[in-house]
Formats: C-alpha cells, structure tokens, sequence
C-alpha cells in the first residue's frame, strides 16, 4: 500500500506568521526519502495554507506523484490544465471548514464533475474523487469518468466501538464494489499511527492520503521519523 503524504499543514505553520518558513517543497523531499509514494496538497480557494508558488515549485521538485486536491471551479481547472499534476482529486470545499467535511455529492454535482474530469484526462491528469463510503457515490464517480476514488475515512476515525466497526465494513465494501469496476480504491482522512490497521488490510485500498498525524507527529520526532513510521505500518503484515 502506497502512502501519500499531504503537506498542507507544514503551509499552515508557515502562515501562522506569515513567514517564509518552512517550505513545503523542502517537507515533500524529506517525505520522499523517508519512503512516501505520493505527495498531497490542497489548493483551497482562499489559498489559507498552500499557495500557488508551492504548487509551482512542488511540481518542478516531485519525482514520485502530486496529487492536488481543489474544489469544482473553473478557476482550479485552469490551474490544474497549467501547473499538471499528476492527479487532481476533486473535493468539496465549504469557506470556513477547518477541513474537509464528508465527500463529494457526485451526482448534485454529475455535470461539473464530468466536465473537469473529461478536460483533465485530456492533459493526460489522473481524476480522483473524494466520496464517503456510499455504493451511489461510487457508481456515480464511474459515470463522471473518474480513474480513482478516495475513500472518506473520517467517520471510521471518529467512531467508537460497533459505529467504528460499520464504518471499516462500509469502506471495504465499496472498495471492493469499485475495484470491480475497475477503479483504483484509494482512502484518507482523519488516519493515524493507531486507526490505521485495519484500513491497511483491506485489499482493494492500495494508497492512502495522510496528514495531520504525520505533521503532528513530526513536530516532536522530526519529518523524517514521522514519514518512516507511517511508511512502516502501511508494509505488507509479513514484512512489518
Ligand atoms: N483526503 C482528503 C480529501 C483531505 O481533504 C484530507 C485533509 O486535507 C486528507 C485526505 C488528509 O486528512 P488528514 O489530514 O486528517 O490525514
């Protein structure tokens, strides 16, 4: 399983003061060493973490994948079409949310998405969409053309006991119903160094897009060890 590091709060401590660091390029090398497969960043349309330039000098510096979460607007399409991440992955985005809440409705939304979907497989960019663990959401990501879904966590992070145990079957279930269709099945949100486990061992899920424990984390260990950590939990049980 693929980790993919989202660096968008390595922004977010730069711009509590408004400084000039730290620099995400310089966390998403580091992350790439430590073992990372992927590097995320949010592009929010009020640009409160990371910003343009990063996603500039992100795409001149990053060697494995950049994936690029935006909302579903014209003006992050024609930044996607320019700077050509590797992946787009298509979130909704509400103005003050501390971070992203639930996934995309696709089908409120199936004519945009087609859109921008259709546009970025033109310039050869992979499509992801964010979506809760909902067998409709997955047949309507399908219908829109997207290569990939990402499968909302973060009800399964926030649940305890028997709640926390319905949603780890809903997310295998829809992995499994989207890898038969021949969707890649990825997942992410609200994931740690203690909730991972059992995401980690559900076949179909082959990446997962973690970040704010891994920042967390690296704010008293260092990015490095925070980064080979994850990296070591997300290995095949027999290698671990
Ligand atoms: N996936 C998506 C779509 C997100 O919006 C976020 C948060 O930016 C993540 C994954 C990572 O979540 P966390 O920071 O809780 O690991």
């Amino acid at each position: 399983m693929r980790l993919a590091v989202n660096i968008d709060h390595i922004a977010t401590i730069r711009e509590a003061r408004r400084a000039r660091e730290p620099q995400p390029v310089a966390a998403a090398l580091m992350a790439e060493m430590a073992g990372a497969q992927g590097i995320t960043i949010h592009l929010r349309s009020d640009r409160r973490h990371i910003n343009e330039r990063d996603l500039e000098l992100l795409r001149e510096v990053v060697t494995t994948k950049l994936n690029v979460e935006m909302a579903v607007t014209a003006e992050m399409l024609q930044i996607a079409l320019r700077t050509r991440p590797d992946q787009v992955t298509l979130v909704p985005e509400r103005p003050n949310e501390v971070t992203t809440q639930g996934g995309l409705d696709v089908g409120a939304q199936s004519q945009a998405i087609k859109d921008i979907a259709r546009q970025l497989a033109e310039a050869a960019i992979r499509v992801s969409l964010f979506i809760d663990a909902d067998p409709e959401q997955v047949r309507r990501a399908r219908q829109a053309g997207a290569h990939a879904i990402e499968i909302n966590t973060g009800p399964y992070a926030d649940a305890q006991g028997d709640a926390r145990l319905a949603a780890l079957t809903r997310i295998a279930d829809v992995g499994r119903l989207a890898a038969r269709g021949d969707v890649e099945v990825l997942a992410g949100h609200g994931l740690s160094y203690l909730n991972v486990g059992p995401i980690v061992a559900i076949p179909e899920i082959v990446e997962l897009n973690i970040g704010h424990a891994i920042v967390a984390r690296a704010a008293l260990v260092g990015f490095d060890r925070a980064v080979r950590d994850m990296v070591a939990l997300l290995a095949p049980a027999g290698l671990r």
